[in-house]
């Protein structure tokens, strides 16, 4: 299938995300000829720039990029499809010279009347860019052509706004237009989730409670909140990361076989996961919550501050860098399976990884077998390093049964020379062929919040209550503690992964 002839405009055009995501994706995608035969990008955003002085931006920071191969040809006719238009998004009559700008970029490159509107922006324009799309028109095509919103996250900071928000863009564009990115579900090692599940006939009869221990979804970052400060101390981590993408994960991991492969069937499968979480409470220590916040220390052999030394940080900030939680999903496949999420800022290492942990033999017949949970775990890589590994005993050659843990794996360059796309392209590509499955819907996006909501709430009861403090550099809070045994050392949180 390819994708129709288009128009892609970008708002907050000037941004971080435009430049280090979007613009290096669009590039890709047209140098393996994947961009529509007629196609253009019109970046919008306050700063006065001609379209040259944009066009030029947009070179230097693809030229300075190390992950793009540059071929000076195909750069510049590249750089021809992108063009600016400074206005303000504030101002309902700018939406005008908006307008005139796009119809006029239609008619002289023979463009059809469809448009993807990219919110690329601070979260706050959400709901202003819409009603003035409306104002204009601009969010319905009088020549039958198609319309499509793409909204970068955070969608809300909790339930409430997340709805209002949810409500407000349907009134202004439909469901199916509307496009909530997570770009962890772009990623070729997520997807591939998918595939591993169900497409072979191995792993899903081994895919529930009766085989598995317990399941864990761990992401650590070395980075920190680089010049984010103002938009993490509203976030942190909880919202940041596993609101999103952690679940996203527990989603693909969890969910059913849908009806069949179409968008809708593998969204409803999702939200059903979502709604089956178990909600929280401080009184099921079946559910627990870590959370902490890294301190001055060193990352990769550099000295780092403390979160609280951050740029445009409170000194007193109690916002989390680091969340472990253990969680149930309440269905029949998942019943007393414990569930895992870590994730973590100035960490000792980046990892995001899934980890299946199969349940032991009743019996440990052999010297060196190993026993508990352990022993068998199908280990998804998400990245860097990108792999598969499936871990189990054999015998070490000579004489009696001596059991050694070995591992199979699985790496990408068996399946792909080259470096592997960049999540944003295959999300790109994706809306522009008017796929959304790898797109969230708003019910299962509400049912997350749902999940999350009570955690911020008593956290914000208790601002400082067991808010751990880490070295930046380390492997988290609590000793070091890596994994489930995290809460095992915990006082009112233990509650032991056999125990259910
Ligand atoms: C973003 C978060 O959504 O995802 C960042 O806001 C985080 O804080 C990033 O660093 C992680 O993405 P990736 O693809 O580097 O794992």
């Amino acid at each position: 299938k390819e994708a129709e002839n288009q128009m892609l405009v970008i708002f907050g055009a000037s941004g971080d995300l435009t430049r280090r995501k979007l613009i290096p994706a669009l590039f890709e995608l047209y140098v393996r000829r994947l961009l529509p035969e007629k196609f253009i990008i019109l970046g919008a955003a306050r700063s006065l720039m001609s379209n040259e002085e944009f066009r030029r931006k947009q070179s230097d920071y693809l030229s300075a990029s190390s992950n793009i191969s540059l071929n000076s040809k195909e750069l510049g006719s590249f750089l021809e499809l992108i063009y600016y238009v400074a206005f303000d998004t504030d101002n309902c009559k700018e939406y005008v010279k908006l307008k005139e700008m796009i119809v006029s970029l239609q008619k002289e490159k023979d463009i059809p009347d469809n448009i993807i509107f990219y919110l690329a922006t601070p979260p706050a324009m959400y709901e202003v860019i819409p009603p003035f799309l409306k104002a204009v028109k601009l969010n319905v095509s009088l020549h039958g052509g198609t319309r499509k919103i793409i909204v970068e996250k955070p969608f809300g900071t909790d339930l409430k706004s997340a709805k209002r928000l949810n409500r407000k863009l349907e009134l202004i564009f439909n469901e199916k237009e509307i496009y909530r990115i997570d770009h962890y579900l772009g990623k070729e090692t997520v997807q591939n989730i998918l595939v591993l599940r169900f497409s072979n006939g191995i792993f899903e009869p081994l895919w529930n409670r009766n085989y598995i221990d317990y399941v864990e979804i761990s992401s650590s970052e070395t980075l920190g909140i680089e010049n984010r400060g103002k938009y993490y101390e509203t976030a942190g981590a909880l919202r940041d990361m596993i609101q999103n993408h952690l679940m996203q994960l527990m989603a693909f991991i969890a969910m059913e076989p849908p009806a069949s492969f179409d968008p809708e069937s593998i969204r409803d499968e999702i939200a059903k996961v979502f709604r089956s979480l178990r909600a929280f409470s401080t009184h099921d220590c079946h559910n627990s919550v870590i959370r902490g916040q890294y301190t001055d220390g060193e990352v990769e052999g550099e000295t780092v501050v403390g979160y609280r030394k951050e740029k445009e940080v409170a000194a007193d900030s109690n916002t989390e860098t680091y969340v472990a939680m253990r969680y149930m999903i309440d269905n029949w496949r998942w019943s007393g399976i414990p569930f895992f999420i870590f994730t973590g800022k100035r960490l000792k290492e980046k990892r995001t990884e899934i980890t299946i942990h199969f349940k032991s033999t009743p019996q440990q017949f052999f010297k060196g077998q190993c026993a508990g949970s352990s022993c068998n775990q199908l280990i998804i890589r998400v990245q860097p390093d990108e792999s598969i590994s499936m871990k189990f005993g054999l015998k070490i050659p000579g004489a009696g049964f001596e059991v050694k843990q070995v591992s199979m794996d699985f790496y990408y360059d068996s399946l792909k020379k080259d470096k592997l796309p960049d999540a944003y392209e295959r999300l790109l590509l994706d809306a522009m062929l008017g796929d959304s499955t790898l797109y969230s819907r708003s019910d299962a996006l509400e049912a997350s919040w749902r999940f999350i909501d009570p955690i911020e709430k008593e956290w914000m009861k208790h601002p400082t209550r067991n808010l751990l403090y880490y070295k930046a550099g380390s492997n988290g809070p609590r000793q070091n503690l890596i994994g489930p045994e995290i809460f095992d050392s915990g006082n009112k949180t233990k509650c032991d992964v056999s125990d259910n």
